[in-house]
């Protein structure tokens, strides 16, 4: 009776020495240096931030499952010393942090969810993944030798390693979303995106080669752009010599280790590198910060050499905003407005904005008046450059001529006063109130006179629907005053 569970011990105790001695590290660690097919790994309950997969061959980089807001995960590149994330499957795409999930590699890469839904694949036939030691992940084909079939680097998310090479069938996306990074025929561009439906956005830097030892040669093919070990951000067409050179402020230092670039939350694209402690910042592809679209959030004013404050001066720069509610992607014509005028204010960038000829700030702000995907528009009576804002209002810089002039359009609520808005909650809420006691005392009367009719609320749409509406704008309105 005892017998069959006694040898079954001896088999298992067998089998575990043989793998012991056949794979000494793997049995013993957590993650391995090499996947092969067959492996799979679910997310471990008890960890809590990040899970290692597999490691390079030094462990400065591994693969694993990121633990994101308590109960998401995501298939990330992590630099071990500071945990800083270099790359993410599927630009972030998140699953949720379960024994379901599933990370399965038979040739592809697959990550399944729950009802085994294929959320991520890299849609290859290979043997093995690896990592390199630039945190490049490999899936590669072969018994005797490997060739590489696919890589982590052909499809950055918001971050370029050195040896990287970027090019114009990539994007890399900020990591809210934001802002995008893109290759054009002859350029580096970058573009903001406020309104949901604007893909990619508008452009808000670019930046041109200087063509010192090469031209950019029209229908010499697509330009890449590669952060060289030594220092520097180069464009290439097809030869060798770059087309554009950006040095870093470490260029040609000997010694530094690991180089990377990514695109920020603010939109910039910051260049570090790792000093055996510490990543330390050696290069700013948009050096003032007064360039970027959105430095002062929404309806803020920048000031070169000085900082932040709002477009409207009754209201103050605090907690790094000045509007209090999120402005959307309104339709301007439906909903209310106030107008803000402000003298002596440029767009960032505006070498690249499109603009019309206009002959007076009138036309200019008119145009915009009557167009309802117009935000605003800023004046130059010199010249005579109108431009207009197709997307809710971000930060304008301080010129330093009073011909300038901007024309904004503010959401109602959103550049008034505290105490207004105060007043305004409360008798908000109090016409809510009366009226939603109305609306139930109608409907309650509605219901004892059509006892058994189905379907009252619909026919009574009309009735009770207003009184809705002006409940949710009272609530819109506590909203408000709570931020
Ligand atoms: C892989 O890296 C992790 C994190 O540094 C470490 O805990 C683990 O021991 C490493 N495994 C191997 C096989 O180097
Ligand atoms: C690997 O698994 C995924 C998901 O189950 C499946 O769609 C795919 O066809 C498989 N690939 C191979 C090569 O078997
Ligand atoms: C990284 O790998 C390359 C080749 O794969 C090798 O030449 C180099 O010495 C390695 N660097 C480190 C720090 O191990
Ligand atoms: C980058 O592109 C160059 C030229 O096409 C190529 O020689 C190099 O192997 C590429 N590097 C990577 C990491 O793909
Ligand atoms: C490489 O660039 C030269 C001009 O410098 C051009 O004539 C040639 O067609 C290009 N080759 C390819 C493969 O695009
Ligand atoms: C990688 O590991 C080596 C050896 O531990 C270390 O000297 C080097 O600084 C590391 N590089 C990075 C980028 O972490
Ligand atoms: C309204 O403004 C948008 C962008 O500012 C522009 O594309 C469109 O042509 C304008 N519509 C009219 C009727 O002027
Ligand atoms: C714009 O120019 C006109 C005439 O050129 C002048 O009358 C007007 O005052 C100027 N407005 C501003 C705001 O500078």
């Amino acid at each position: 009776m005892y017998d069959i569970p006694s040898e079954l011990t001896r088999i298992y105790s067998f089998l575990l020495i043989l793998t012991v001695l056949t794979h000494p590290i793997s049995a013993t660690t957590a993650a391995a240096q090499e996947l092969r097919k067959g492996f799979t790994a679910t997310p471990d309950s008890s960890v809590t931030s990040f899970q290692p997969l597999l490691n390079d061959s030094v462990g400065n980089y591994s693969l694993g499952f990121l633990r994101v807001d308590k109960s998401q995960l995501a298939l990330v590149v992590i630099h071990n010393p500071s945990k800083e994330q270099v790359w993410a499957a599927g630009k972030g795409l998140l699953s949720r942090w379960s024994s379901q999930t599933r990370l399965s590699f038979n040739g592809s890469l697959v990550i399944t969810d729950a009802r085994t839904r294929v959320l991520w694949s890299s849609h290859t036939h290979g043997d093995r993944v690896r990592l390199s030691n630039t945190s490049n992940l490999i899936i590669e084909k072969g018994g005797e030798s490997f060739s590489i079939i696919w890589q982590s680097f052909d499809f950055p998310y918001n971050t370029l390693m050195e040896g990287q090479n970027f090019t114009s069938d990539m994007t890399l996306v900020s990591s809210n979303g934001m802002y995008t990074m893109k290759l054009g025929p002859d350029f580096i561009g970058f573009y903001a995106k406020f309104v949901a439906s604007s893909d990619p956005g508008h452009l808000y830097f670019q930046h041109n080669p200087m063509e010192a030892k090469a031209r950019v040669m029209e229908g010499g093919g697509p330009i890449r752009v590669v952060v060289s070990p030594d220092g520097f951000m180069g464009m290439y067409q097809n030869s060798t010599a770059p087309v554009d050179v950006q040095p870093f402020t470490s260029f040609q230092q000997p010694g530094t280790g690991n180089r990377r670039v990514r695109l920020e939350p603010d939109g910039n694209l910051i260049g570090y590198y790792w000093t055996r402690s510490s990543w330390l910042v050696d290069f700013k592809q948009v050096p003032d910060q007064c360039d970027l679209p959105s430095s002062c959030g929404p309806y803020g004013m920048c000031q070169r050499g000085k900082g932040c404050s709002c477009l409207d001066d009754r209201r103050s720069y605090t907690s790094g905003r000045c509007d209090t509610i999120r402005v959307s992607d309104d339709d301007l014509c439906r909903k209310k407005y106030t107008v803000l005028r402000k003298i002596g204010v440029e767009l960032p960038n505006k070498e690249i904005m499109a603009y019309t000829i206009m002959n007076s700030l009138e036309k200019c702000a008119r145009a915009c008046e009557e167009n309802c995907t117009c935000w605003g528009a800023v004046y130059s009576n010199t010249s005579g450059f109108c431009y207009t804002i197709d997307y809710p209002i971000q930060t304008i810089v301080e010129a330093l001529d009073d011909t300038k002039v901007g024309y904004f359009k503010v959401r109602e609520g959103a550049g008034k006063d505290n105490k207004l808005i105060g007043l305004w909650v409360g008798l908000g809420l109090l016409c809510g109130l009366v009226l939603l006691s109305l609306g139930i005392g109608g409907v309650f009367l509605y219901k004892r006179k059509s006892r058994g009719v189905k379907g009252y609320v619909e026919e009574d749409g009309g009735g009770v629907g207003p009184y809705k509406n002006l409940g949710s704008a009272s609530f819109k309105s506590v909203e408000l005053s709570v931020r």
